[in-house]
Parts: C-alpha cells; structure tokens; sequence
C-alpha cells in the first residue's frame, strides 16, 4: 500500500475541526512558534506529549526516544535541547516516562535484543546503581515501575548536567526542569517532586563555573 488514504482522510477532517473553531489557527502558527515547554517523553505510542496535556500544535516542543533517555553523547536529543532553550527559550523542561515502559522492561532482563542493547545499556547501569533498592521489592510489576520512576530523576539530572542548560541559568534564563510520569493504565499524570530549577541544586562535581 504506498498511499495510506485513511491518514490522509483523517488528517483532512482534523485540519477542518481546528479551522472550524479557528479559522486562523494555522495561519497564525505559520508565522512562529512559541511554545513555553519542551517535552522529553518515551516513544511508546500510548504515551503521546500533545494529548496527554491536551495542547494544540504549538504549545509544546518534543523529543522522544526509548525509554525518556538524555544520553550526554546523543546528538540529537542535544540538538534538540540546545534549539529549545537558547532559540526557542522555553521555560520548563518536562521528562515524562511512564509506569510499564517496554524499554525499561527489556533493560531488566538478559535477552538479546539487537542493535538496541546499545541504548538499553543506559537503563542496566542505573539498575545497578540501585539495584538493592529494586531488588528488594517482590513483585516484578513494582521493579520495572520503581525502574521507571528511578529513570525520570537520572534523566532530568543529566538535563541539568548540561552546558546548554548551566550556561542558561548563568545567563538569568528562567528555566525549570521537571520529573513526571504518566500511567498508561488511567492516563493521569503524577508529578514526582525533582523539579531542578538553578545550579546550586545540581551535585557539585557537574557544576560548570
Ligand atoms: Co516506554
């Protein structure tokens, strides 16, 4: 099937839906973008950024990958990073996982998965980290949603490991970094209280001065 006319269809109806209570909806967003929040959230298609928050294109810029990591190596998250806090300067950054990730999962187990033990390596080494922690849980459903939590915290400290977001908050840029996860089992939200707002927060052996 080359043409997949039932997307097409639909996204036809959808632009008229928006048009129809905006009718310069589009128009207007052609002409910028201003969105106050970068999303860093996990692939998984049961987790998407814009429905989650209920935001409209435009309010909110997103990158996604496996498992809601910041690798300090990763290009494009990097890029992704750097674009949303020096160009587009937004003010809060979200990383959002979320309870019963399939890469968290995977990461706990000894399978060979292929080129994407590479990324998943990441997830094994924080297990590691706080493997006793983990480990004395009984239930294995509670492990990979400990794992899960556990992840959002290192990742939103990675965030606030960067030059790209130190130098902002040298600069006087108003920037908060923040900790969330999502249950796909009830689509709520729940904040996990790491919001990292300046340097003086941050262990002191990442601190650039
Ligand atoms: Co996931």
């Amino acid at each position: 099937m080359r043409v997949l006319k039932n997307l097409f269809d639909r996204n036809k109806q959808w632009a008229e839906k928006v048009k129809k209570s905006d009718p310069d909806f589009f128009v207007n967003l052609s002409k910028q973008q201003n969105p106050a929040y970068l999303w860093i959230g996990c692939s998984d298609s049961r987790v998407p950024a814009n429905e989650i928050v209920d935001m409209m294109p435009g309010e909110i810029f997103v990158h996604r990958n496996i498992a809601n990591l910041v690798i300090h190596t990763d290009l494009n998250c990097l890029s992704v990073l750097q674009y949303a806090v020096e160009v587009l300067q937004v003010k809060h950054i979200i990383v959002c996982g979320h309870y019963g990730c399939g890469g968290i999962r995977a990461a706990m187990q000894n399978k060979e998965y292929g080129l994407i033990d590479n990324w998943l390596r990441n997830i094994k080494d924080l297990y590691r980290q706080h493997q006793a922690k983990i480990d004395a849980l009984e239930d294995q459903k509670e492990k990979i949603n400990l794992l899960c939590e556990l992840n959002v915290i290192e990742q939103v400290a990675n965030i606030c490991h960067t030059t790209i977001v130190q130098r902002a908050w040298k600069g006087g840029q108003e920037l908060d970094v923040h900790g969330w996860i999502y249950s796909i089992e009830d689509g709520i939200l729940k904040d996990l209280n790491v919001c990292i707002t300046n340097i003086d927060e941050i262990s002191q052996i990442h601190r650039i001065k």
